[in-house]
């Protein structure tokens, strides 16, 4: 009887799946383990469903001699250590697909909410009552209708973002390493080199995975290169943007406002963000909704059964560790 070890509170029904498919399985029943019990518990384990808190590293894999499968609830893998993965023949699997086209909705709620002001209006009617309808309101916001979308990374999310702007008939450039010719053409998207999308959008999602390219892809040059209007929407992973930086250029009115989904050392938010009100803060909730997160602790468990029981799983990220 293999052993799955599961750091986080789960759906029952997914734990029931792993249990009926013959396993044993170890999960928290609130609330996740903590490093230490990960560390600890890892050792009899064969199978890890964890989180992308969680981190995956060299010192986990040599504290657990009979890993086959890691699968990540998430599609993001930048937690886990790929190559020490491969070197001890475990197996990494994700969720993408699933959880697309609900991340896309909240990076358009958040560009939403950052160029109406939402969460500011909300916030003051609650603490000083609706004053009355004025025309020159505090919470003038900026159109969204007919503007500049900049997509950085147009894989399945960007793809998902871009879609989203043809009903607001905006005008929309991507930057990605490849061109992407097929999408180019049904998103009636243009690419552009990154310096020149950020300089000519009006608002930019960020959509790339995080490596060691895309760390600080947005710094003090890049931001300097946005437009004083321009919107600024992360959805990706924290340290693909400077945060100070970002701080600093939304506290001296050189950037119109962020909205960010994600931090650069989560649960950590740069306290010099915090009594901005131009910037909209959410605990990356980019795929929690619950028929999202549904579909990605099944899709996270059948890959666990598929490596226990010798078959290819669907979603390996990391195919040279499969033999
Ligand atoms: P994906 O399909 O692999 O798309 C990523 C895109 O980024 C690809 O099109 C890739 O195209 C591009 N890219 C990679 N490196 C780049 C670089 N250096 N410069 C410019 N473009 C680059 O992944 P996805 O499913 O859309 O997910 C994207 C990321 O979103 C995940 O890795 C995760 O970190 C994040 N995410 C966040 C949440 C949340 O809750 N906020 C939820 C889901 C995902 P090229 O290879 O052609 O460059
Ligand atoms: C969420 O951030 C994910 O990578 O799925």
């Amino acid at each position: 009887m293999a052993e799955v070890l599961v750091t986080t509170e789960v759906f029952p029904e997914a734990l029931a799946r792993l249990r009926e498919a013959g396993h044993r399985v170890r999960a928290p029943s609130e609330g996740r383990l903590s490093r230490a019990e990960l560390l600890d518990q890892i050792a009899t384990a064969d199978a890890l469903v964890c989180l992308l808190s969680d981190r995956v590293d060299e010192e986990l894999f040599s504290a657990a001699p009979r890993l086959k499968v890691v699968a990540n609830l998430g599609v993001g893998v930048d937690n886990i250590d790929l190559s020490a993965a491969t070197r001890h023949g475990v197996v990494v699997t994700n969720t993408p697909d699933v959880l697309t086209e609900t991340t896309a909705d909240l990076a358009w709620a958040l560009l939403m909410a950052a160029a109406r002001r939402i969460v500011e209006a909300d916030s003051d009617l609650r603490a000083h009552g609706f004053p009355g309808w004025t025309f020159i309101p505090p919470h003038m916001g900026v159109d969204v209708w007919g503007r500049t979308l900049g997509v950085v990374g147009l894989g399945r999310i960007g793809s998902a973002v871009a879609r989203r702007a043809r009903g607001f008939e905006m005008r929309v450039l991507y930057h990605s390493r490849t061109r992407k010719p097929a999408l180019e053409a049904a998103l009636s998207a243009r690419w552009l080199p990154l310096d020149e999308l950020l300089s000519e959008s009006d608002f930019v999602v960020l959509c790339v995975p995080l490596t060691p390219e895309t760390r600080h892809l947005i710094g003090p040059r890049e931001l300097s290169l946005m437009k004083e209007e321009a919107i600024l929407v992360n959805i990706a992973r924290g340290p693909v943007v400077d945060e100070a930086a970002l701080a600093l250029a939304l506290k001296e009115g050189r950037l119109r406002a962020a909205a960010l989904d994600v931090f650069e050392r989560e649960p950590e938010v740069h306290p010099e963000l915090i009594p901005l009100r131009n910037v909209v803060l959410t605990p990356h909730i980019g795929s929690a909704t619950l028929s999202t997160r549904r579909k990605m602790a099944e899709l996270a468990v059948e890959s666990v059964i598929s490596v226990l029981s010798g078959r290819r799983p669907e979603n390996l990220v990391n195919p040279e560790a499969w033999r």
